[in-house]
């Protein structure tokens, strides 16, 4: 793999405007540690798109008319799509026996939506819908959806085909509850829980897309900050919470932290978990 970035030559000037330019349309930040990352996840679509250096690459993304569609194909060659079904229950736990019957409690005729932004290939928001189901939780009222900037991730959460990796914290008792074995070691997901989630292809970088999503009571965004930059984490949070209703939930991953970002949101213990909420008397943008 080396042989690509010395042949196509990724010099100090081609990294800096290529990372800033991925780093504005994506979010993720390549810092000079994981230069050789970069140039390694990309330098066989340079190749195949017949460019000789990661120059050319780069002035095709910026100025070429088909560039912006190519932040798709970015999307599927840099993102790591390392997910797992029950992944951190904790917060999981508080979002079904806390959050979920305190909405559908104070908002009794109306629908309550839960949105897994950067789900990957769909185990977040699917262990949301099983563990809903065990909770009879599920009365028409919650609507699932899960996004991720992805395509071939959520190609993959389309299919519901799952390899041993996703069943690491997965109880026996809920695999053969939920999960049909098919073929090459691989799990289909019970059909009544896959219909349940709704799946779409969203850049949480991009405020139009993100927009009608951030509409929803509880927000997942897990494991996803760790690659953004500081700037970008408090451009998404405060995009989610212009967007989001006046009382809802941001949840992040148990190794992320907006603590350190002046976010409107408060953190709030719930049910042992640290949840972002904003709540109805911060009615102020
Ligand atoms: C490590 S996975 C996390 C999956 C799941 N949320 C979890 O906690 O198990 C991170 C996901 O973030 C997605 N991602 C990265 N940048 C994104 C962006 N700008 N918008 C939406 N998703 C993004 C990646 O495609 C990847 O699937």
């Amino acid at each position: 793999m080396r042989f690509y970035r010395e042949s196509l030559g990724l010099s100090d000037s081609a990294f800096t405007i290529l990372r800033d330019l991925i780093h504005e349309k994506t979010g993720i930040y390549f810092d000079e540690s994981r230069r050789d990352i970069l140039a390694d996840k990309l330098s066989a679509r340079v190749i195949e798109l017949g460019f000789n250096s990661f120059l050319d690459y780069y002035y095709y993304l910026k100025y070429d008319p088909a560039g912006e569609s190519e932040f798709k194909v970015i999307f599927n060659l840099i993102t790591v799509n390392e997910t797992y079904f029950f992944r951190e229950m904790p917060a999981l736990e508080s979002l079904v026996y806390q959050i979920v019957p305190s909405l559908l409690s104070s908002n009794p005729q109306g629908k309550i939506k839960i949105w897994s932004a950067a789900c990957s290939t769909g185990e977040e928001p699917l262990t949301i819908a099983m563990m809903l189901n065990e909770a009879e939780l599920l009365d028409g009222r919650i609507e699932i959806i899960g996004t991720d900037a992805s395509s071939v991730a959520i190609g993959k959460a389309i299919k519901g085909l799952y390899g041993e990796r996703a069943f690491r914290a997965t109880s026996d008792g809920m695999r053969k509850k939920y999960f049909t074995l098919r073929e090459k070691g691989h799990y289909s997901i019970d059909p009544s829980i896959h219909k349940l989630i709704k799946w779409a292809v969203v850049n949480l970088k991009d405020q139009t897309q993100l927009k009608p999503f951030a509409s929803s009571h509880i927000v997942l965004c897990r494991n996803v900050f760790i690659y953004f930059s500081p700037a970008v984490i408090q451009e998404i949070a405060e995009n989610l919470y212009k967007f989001m209703p006046d009382t809802a939930y941001l949840i992040v991953g148990v190794s992320e932290s907006l603590l350190k970002y002046p976010v409107k949101f408060q953190m709030v213990d719930i049910g042992g978990s640290f949840i972002y909420v904003k709540q109805q008397n911060n009615k102020t943008s």
